[in-house]
């Protein structure tokens, strides 16, 4: 396989940029002896919670563990349902599943590729007990009329951060809103580990007693007495260690793909075939992605791959449409209607993540435009 001269994504290159500190930061936690559960897990707690202005943080595995440690703490279970979006990554439906709990897919609002809350109130039903809003791509759900809707029928609302770290709804940070939120640190994401881990922070210290109960086989008040159910979902020293190090650089990188996306912006503006991605009110896209629709993707997409240029598709198939999925989805989701979730589809068929990352830089992003442009007949 060829390597793409412009990859859609670059781990190494986010590694590079502090590598000094990260490899001493990994020297620091081996020449400890302490490796799970120690003091850079708690500091990196406490520095993450302070970060996106909330109480509390748990450190936990993945982020597909961090949405589960937030369902179980919330007590949902089987005969419960959460309603979501099928346009997202198929980690938090599992998450949903994981707890036994029916996932109930709306739709989403095609400039924004997040959760439409027009949607709710027909996918609501007397098993409801939450809605999990995605921040998808780097931007926030529109989270007002959500949080709204959640006070009015007495659901939970748990945030899925994992694309949007340090991302803000209004003035406050994508996180601090709901009753918890769950972050993923995949090596891709904006706040990235160098390998799997996630964190769900809340402001309320009951979930919190639970959840850190949960990560841990139900210790509660003594290491090995199990006072209620639970198992393995820590986050480990090294992974905590590597984040304390890229944590205080979030904001700098954040802008610097916003930077980048703007570019791209102005040089694919005048592209008919190009849908680029719409600017919100409120809610400024810290460009986990930069996704553009596009009628002639497929076409697209071979072409930048010829000329080196890396691309991904982030979700050819919606979830509904999944073999795993398709048939367990709870009866009154919208997507079991006969002509489901629309906009859902529409954006699978046209959605297109160029290249994005923080080490991005401008004469990469003039090669990705000027080879768009000359395939769409522009100069
Ligand atoms: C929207 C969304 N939710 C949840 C997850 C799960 O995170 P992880 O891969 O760390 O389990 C991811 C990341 O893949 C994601 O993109």
């Amino acid at each position: 396989m060829n390597f793409p001269r412009i990859p859609q994504a670059s781990p190494g290159a986010n590694y590079r940029a502090c590598a000094g500190e990260i490899d001493a930061a990994i020297r620091r936690v081996l020449d400890s002896g302490i490796y799970l559960s120690g003091a850079e897990t708690a500091a990196f707690e406490e520095e993450f919670a302070r970060f996106i202005g909330v109480a509390h943080c748990v450190g936990s595995s993945s982020g597909t563990d961090a949405l589960w440690l937030a369902l179980a703490a919330c007590r949902i279970g089987e005969g419960d349902e959460v309603i979501t979006v099928s346009h997202t990554a198929v980690a938090t439906v599992a998450a949903i599943e994981l707890c036994r709990a029916m996932p109930v897919l709306v739709d989403i609002d095609p400039r924004s590729f997040t959760l439409d809350p027009e949607k709710l109130g027909a996918a609501l039903s007397p098993k409801t007990r939450a809605v999990i809003p995605v921040h998808l791509y780097g931007q926030s759900a529109d989270l007002e009329p959500i949080f709204k809707f959640c006070r009015q029928h007495d659901l939970r609302l748990i945030e899925d951060c994992a694309q949007a770290a340090g991302a803000f709804y209004r003035d406050q940070r994508v996180g601090s809103i709901g009753d918890a939120a769950a972050f993923s640190f995949y090596p891709t994401k904006n706040l990235a580990a160098l390998g799997d881990c996630g964190a769900v922070v809340t402001n309320s210290p009951e979930l919190t007693t639970e959840m850190r109960a949960l990560r841990e086989y139900g210790w509660r008040d003594a290491r090995r007495l199990s006072a209620g159910p639970g198992r393995n979902a820590r986050i480990d020293e090294i992974q905590a260690a590597i984040l304390r190090v890229k944590l205080p650089r979030l904001d700098e990188n954040n802008a610097r793909r916003q930077e980048m996306a703007q570019a791209y912006s102005e040089r694919l503006a005048s592209i008919d075939e190009i849908v680029l991605p719409a600017e919100m009110k409120f809610r400024r896209s810290v460009f986990h992605q930069y996704v553009i629709r596009s009628r002639i993707r497929d076409a697209l997409v071979q072409h930048l791959g010829d000329a080196g240029i890396g691309t991904t598709i982030h979700y050819p198939v919606p979830i509904h449409q999944q073999p795993a999925y398709a048939r367990g989805l709870a009866r009154s989701s919208p997507a079991n209607q006969a002509e489901p979730l629309p906009e859902t589809m529409s954006a699978a068929a046209e959605i297109l993540s160029l290249p994005m990352f923080a080490e991005l830089d401008l004469s990469q992003v003039e090669v990705v435009t000027a080879t768009i442009r000359k395939f769409a007949g522009k100069k």
